[in-house]
């Protein structure tokens, strides 16, 4: 039956950046699809928060403190998942950073970060989960690429994630060309502009929410809950020609 095909029951799902924002949406929604949650985040506030919260939907979590950018502590990360539920099926390669500034005054460590977390960072989460995935033949990587990937924002001067966001829609196709033998499929899904709580201010604002907002044909940002049912449908049987592809999920931005 079709519905049975977005089932991620029995599986294991790994998130990054799991304690906030869209990242504990994509742990609750795996979670809801029946899968058990590694919540791999750098924050010790906020990622025990998450796990203990997929705990009380019933399945399994774990909180690793991971930063991505770190190689050994992605290693260790991979590890711990693999000690604690055996497998790991899906990753969420979900944590990135955003810096604001003109880029002819961007300073070279703020320009480095963006990339060390939304690129490198993807990437090493990326390589260290596909060596378990391929041995056993089976896995789905999502990368959390963006709009931005697409187009320029505006008026807000973001080169950097820009840059970083595009690198991801190709890194992605060329690791699904590489892993597809493997039976690892890697997409990405470019969100546009969510109502995180970080963000929900910035809407508020005529100087960013009144350009932003006139751009959207829907004329609203994305609820982070609204991210949900895409990611469980790369993250499932439901996608299983999908490899490569990138979900634009934007209520029509890059349509103008
Ligand atoms: N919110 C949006 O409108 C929007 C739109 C398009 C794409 N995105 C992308 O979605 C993803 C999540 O965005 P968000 O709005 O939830 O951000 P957020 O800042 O609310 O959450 C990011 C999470 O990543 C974690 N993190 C940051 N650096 C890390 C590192 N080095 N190692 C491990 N964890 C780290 C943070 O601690 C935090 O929990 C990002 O990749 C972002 O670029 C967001």
């Amino acid at each position: 039956m079709i519905l049975d095909k977005f089932s991620l029951s029995g599986c294991t799902a790994v998130v990054t950046g799991g304690g906030q924002g869209l990242g504990k949406v994509f742990c609750r929604a795996f979670a809801e699809a029946g899968a058990d949650i590694v919540v791999a985040e750098m924050n010790r506030e906020t990622g025990p928060v998450t796990a203990q919260e997929i705990e009380k939907i019933g399945r399994r979590a774990l909180f690793v403190e991971t930063d991505v950018t770190d190689r050994e502590s992605v290693e260790a990360m991979v590890g711990r998942a693999l000690d604690e539920f055996g497998k790991i099926d899906v990753l969420m390669n979900n944590a990135g950073i955003v810096h604001w500034g003109q880029a002819e005054a961007v300073s070279e460590e703020d320009w480095r970060k963006v990339i060390d977390v939304n690129l490198n960072g993807l990437f090493f989460c990326a390589q260290a989960v596909a060596r378990p995935m391929i041995e056993r033949k089976s896995g789905r990587i999502i990368n959390i690429a963006s709009m931005s990937g697409h187009i320029v924002n505006r008026p807000q001067c973001q080169a950097s994630y820009n840059a970083s966001k595009a690198a991801v829609i190709q890194l992605t196709k060329s690791l699904a060309t590489e892993w597809a033998k493997h039976n690892v499929r890697v997409n990405s899904i470019s969100p546009g502009y969510m109502g995180t709580d970080m963000a929900k201010p910035f809407f508020e604002n005529p100087e960013y929410g009144g350009v932003w907002i006139p751009s959207i044909p829907m004329r609203r940002p994305g609820e982070p809950e609204e991210l949900g049912g895409v990611a469980v449908f790369l993250a499932s049987e439901a996608s299983s020609y999908m490899t490569g592809s990138d979900v634009v999920v934007d209520g029509g931005f890059t349509c103008w």
